[in-house]
């Protein structure tokens, strides 16, 4: 059944859990999140980027959520559009079935220019009051993603501030994080602790100095009963790595957010994790090893099922690692 993000993370919060957001924009890795989710028993957050929309289409994407759902009547769903940029993006969601919405104000509409406070919080408010309305929930975003090794906002996949930020701009301000949630009504609140979207996050194991978990400890101090979402967090596993690299791909050597660590935010109100990347290693990994291994092959099906199925092994280990295994 299909429910908000608001009902899924207030079940978590009670039981202390975190649930994964996954990102989807084809049928594969539909079938993987969810045949992962039945085979956890886990509730679980499905979401779209303004890309996958445009990838697959908003009508193909609103039919296979209720494909997924209808399939799966069983499991809690929560579909949920990952980083809107404005009003219209987030109604146009709304109409096509979204659960949930992410305004993020963090950065201009250009989804690059770091924004001020005051447009974070204005064009938030008004999109909680048109999803509040609506029966939809709202998730925030203050603080901008990018790398404190580096100085730089995201730079990957064409997504994310480019330019060279300060500390203050990439570390989520706890103070102001109070006043932005009271101010704007977020259901949830996405912040900035170091963490970066796709591959390249860390180069090396990141230390302290590099993942400021200490952040959401203090936001978790100010803010008990907000819920807290972790962008960038996918793992980047080594394993997958190899068979990518030895498969002839090229993977430049790189650290994500190690799982341990994700499991310490979830002990601090982190109550959703967004994995992507994490994702699209894995079905890479499977596609490379089966076009390798069988070279006269052809059939699409042949290479997509392996490929689901090694995604779906990377949704099961996160359901068990975060808590959200047994709570469908
Ligand atoms: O926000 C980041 C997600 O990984 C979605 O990426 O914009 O390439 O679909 P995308
Ligand atoms: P990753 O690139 O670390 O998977 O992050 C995904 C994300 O934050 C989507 O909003
Ligand atoms: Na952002
Ligand atoms: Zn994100």
């Amino acid at each position: 059944a299909r429910i908000t993000l608001r009902q899924l993370l207030d079940h978590a919060a009670e039981h202390s859990y975190g649930v994964p957001a996954f990102n989807i924009s084809n049928m594969e890795q539909g079938l993987a999140i969810m045949a992962a989710a039945k085979a956890s028993n886990a509730p679980v957050i499905l979401q779209a980027s303004r890309g996958a929309r445009a990838y697959a289409g908003d009508r193909v994407l609103a039919r296979l959520i209720d494909g997924l759902t209808e399939m799966y009547p069983e499991i809690p769903v929560c579909m949920h559009l990952d980083h809107g940029n404005g009003l219209a993006t987030c109604a146009t969601a709304i109409q096509n079935g979204f659960t949930s919405v992410m305004m993020d104000g963090s950065l201009k509409a250009d989804g690059k220019t770091p924004a001020d406070y005051a447009y974070n919080r204005d064009i938030t408010k008004s999109v909680v009051e048109m999803a509040h309305a609506c029966g939809v929930s709202v998730e925030g975003e203050l603080g901008v993603l990018g790398s404190l090794e580096t100085g730089m906002g995201d730079q990957e996949d064409g997504h994310g501030a480019t330019e060279k930020l300060d500390e203050s701009q990439l570390l989520t301000d706890p103070e102001e994080a109070q006043r932005f949630v009271a101010e704007t009504g977020v259901d949830a609140l996405a912040i900035a602790m170091g963490t970066s979207h796709g591959a390249y996050k860390f180069t090396r194991k990141p230390d302290g100095n590099i993942l400021a978990m200490h952040v959401i400890e203090e936001i978790h101090r100010r803010l008990p009963n907000t819920h807290l979402v972790m962008h960038g967090s996918s793992s980047v596993p080594e394993d997958l790595q190899a068979i990518i690299n030895s498969y002839g791909g090229d993977i430049k050597p790189t650290w994500g957010v190690p799982v341990e660590e994700i499991q310490r935010g979830i002990r601090s109100g982190v109550r959703k994790v967004n994995i992507d990347t994490d994702n699209r290693l894995a079905m890479t990994a499977a596609i490379r090893k089966t076009l390798a291994e069988e070279p006269e092959e052809f059939d699409p099906r042949k290479y997509m099922k392996p490929a689901m199925e090694m995604m779906a092994e990377v949704c099961r280990q996160r359901f068990e690692a975060f808590g959200t295994a047994g709570h469908a």
